[in-house]
């Protein structure tokens, strides 16, 4: 007999099979670079966060090596029983630094961060303002929290001053949450306009940088980028991007902070980052906090990208930042192409509705430090073959 989780499964699996939104995920015969292997074909991958490189720089190996042979594999409990090493704390010093901020507590995802931070700052008394593109983990977050969420339309700051004109006074606090980096347009945060309007009715800024650490500011992230690192509440960010490795992070002032390790959940209830993680994570920062080389690499790589995609025709959207969207359009013509692309050696990845909004379907090429003209020349070589294919250019 058929359990209901039998039929609850088999429904859903088959619902989605028949729409062809099942995915099929691709294994990676080794590391993700610049070029991947997959069931033993090679690929120039365009699709993966591993901004500068750094998931596989020989600097990150050998200091992960030291950290692993002297913490070992696991860091044997939570952080406030007795799983804070060393390593941990020499994190947190590096990241406060890194963002120009008193303070920094690191969880071991920036999922986490979101799922912890949120929740252990609002609660039903209070009121959340999110931006309608934030990330998954940002809307989790917010569930948890039990307050009062209410989505503002993407970068409207009209809509942000109105939906706090509407709410004042019927909450306890009030909260901005953004994406420092928006990652399937790669444009910014209007994070001027949002200290300002958020100091004139004391409103709580809290800004998730995944994608902007280690690439916007010169590296330093977004908040830097605009030189309001003394006027953003909390600043989140992941260590599995640009940093190269896994974990994330809030920075913000010391009493956040302190509240933070003493509230919030995945900090509290799930064993500490890796320390062999922490130790590639502090080589990483030191490395984007004294060379822009990597960086430099990043953006002329996307830059050439951009300008080389441009030329052929693609529609390549508004970014701001080294993700490179080539706007399709139609959901099936935009999964069609990125097919064409994996069987010419092109790794990227279709994002279709609902992830992005219906007739929008795009190609997403994260271009990285590591790749070389001649790869970057093949991309284009390949995108111009498959774009005159299927009529889009
Ligand atoms: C804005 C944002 N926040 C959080 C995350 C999750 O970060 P992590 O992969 O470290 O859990 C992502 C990853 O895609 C993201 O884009």
């Amino acid at each position: 007999m058929k359990t209901q989780l039998d039929i609850f499964l088999e429904t859903n699996l088959n619902n989605l099979k028949n729409k062809g939104l099942y995915n099929i995920i691709d294994t990676l015969d080794g590391a993700n670079g610049p070029l991947i292997s997959i069931n033993n074909k090679e690929y120039i991958n365009l699709s993966s966060n591993n901004y500068l490189g750094l998931a596989n720089h020989p600097a990150l190996i050998s200091k992960a090596i030291e950290g692993l042979q002297k913490y070992g594999v696991g860091a044997g409990a939570v952080r406030p029983i007795n799983g804070t090493l060393a390593i941990h704390k020499e994190l947190e010093e590096s990241l406060a630094k890194f963002k120009g901020t008193e303070s920094a507590i690191v969880y071991q995802s920036g999922f986490n961060c979101n799922m912890g931070a949120i929740g252990a700052l609002m609660t039903s008394k209070d009121l959340i303002l999110s931006d309608q593109l934030n990330h998954a983990s940002i809307i989790d977050g917010c569930r948890l929290s039990k307050a009062q969420v209410i989505a503002v339309k993407h970068s409207n700051m009209e809509d942000f001053k109105a939906k706090i004109q509407e709410n004042i006074g019927k909450y306890e606090k009030i909260m901005y949450i953004t994406d420092g980096v928006f990652s399937m347009d790669g444009d910014l945060c209007k994070l001027p306009e949002i200290v300002k309007i958020a100091k004139e009715f004391n409103v709580i800024t809290y800004v998730d940088d995944a994608h902007g650490s280690g690439v916007t500011g010169k590296g330093a992230g977004t908040v830097k980028h605009f030189g309001l690192q003394n006027e953003v509440d909390l600043q989140i960010g992941t260590l599995s991007k640009a940093i190269g490795v896994v974990g994330g992070y809030v920075a913000g002032k010391q009493n956040l902070i302190d509240w933070l390790k003493v509230s919030s959940r995945p900090f509290l209830f799930s064993t500490s980052l890796m320390p062999v993680a922490a130790s590639a994570c502090i080589e990483a920062i030191s490395i984007i906090s004294t060379s822009t080389e990597l960086h430099d690499s990043l953006w002329e790589n996307s830059k050439y990208l951009k300008q080389g995609l441009k030329k052929l025709g693609f529609n390549i959207g508004n970014s701001e930042t080294p993700i490179t969207p080539c706007i399709i359009g139609e959901e099936k013509l935009t999964q069609e192409f990125s097919k064409c692309l994996m069987n010419k050696g092109v790794y990227a990845k279709a994002i279709v509705y609902p992830t992005v909004p219906l007739n929008t379907g795009r190609i997403r090429n994260m271009p990285i430090a590591s790749h070389n003209k001649e790869m970057l020349n093949r991309v284009l070589e390949v995108y111009a073959e498959v774009g005159k294919e299927l009529n889009i250019i």
